[in-house]
């Protein structure tokens, strides 16, 4: 069994800063979610137009492949990317989607805040292509996850709320919910080795 953890959200919430103090905690592999976009994505977000579902289903199938490979390869049998998971039906996608999915545990670790908050935080970033204009859309159509979805309830997701919160306190919050086991870490990889074919996407 491996674990990838996507640290999920709208655009400002936290993701990469989350994302990359959790891989040093369980010394895994980061995936940038954003990074692995098609071409046509990135020009279109650049441009401010928000993204369909069709523009997303091949990317969200990128995410759940990289990042269940990873997990695979590294001896922590972990894996953390980022990656909006803004809705349901992204969360299913993604864990159809992987690489042996049945021998790969996904947690979702959903990031949110006020619309107000996302704004400043994007509008303080530099060099990045996601522009505030995308915090609206991504904001209107974000799910964030409950009932039957939420850990507590035997699913795969725990949800945030970081206003006035430090990354520090949000990250040691959500290694509290995950509890992890981090003593895998000197193991050799896994011996299921993951094939080349893609698993049949099992849902759209
Ligand atoms: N808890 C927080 N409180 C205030 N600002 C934060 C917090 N976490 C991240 N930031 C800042 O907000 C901006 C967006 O964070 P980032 O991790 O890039 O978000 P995302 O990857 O979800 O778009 C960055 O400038 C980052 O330094
Ligand atoms: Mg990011």
């Amino acid at each position: 069994m491996v674990t990838v953890i996507v640290v999920g959200g709208p655009a400002g919430t936290g993701k990469t800063t989350q994302g990359q103090l959790l891989s040093e905690y369980y010394h895994c592999p980061f995936i940038e979610g954003d990074a692995l976009h098609p071409k046509a994505n990135i020009e279109k977000m650049s441009r401010g137009e928000p993204l369909t579902d069709e523009d997303r289903w091949g990317w969200l199938k990128t995410i759940a492949l990289e990042s269940s490979r990873k997990a695979y390869e590294n001896p922590t049998r972990l894996c953390v990317v980022s990656c909006s998971i803004l809705k349901k039906v992204y969360r299913e996608y993604i864990e159809a989607n992987c690489v042996h999915h049945e021998a790969v545990r996904f947690r979702f670790v959903f990031l949110y805040t006020t619309f107000e908050e996302l704004i400043q935080r994007v509008e303080n970033r530099k060099g990045h292509y996601m522009k505030s204009e995308m915090v609206k859309s991504q904001y209107d159509i974000m799910e964030i996850p409950q009932g039957d979805e939420l850990l507590k309830n035997k699913g795969e997701c725990v949800t945030v709320d970081t206003t006035n919160r430090t990354p520090r306190e949000i990250f040691e919050e959500v290694v509290k919910y995950l509890r992890l086991p981090v003593e895998d870490r000197d193991k050799e990889p896994a011996t299921a080795e993951p094939t080349s074919a893609e698993p049949e996407a099992t849902m759209v």
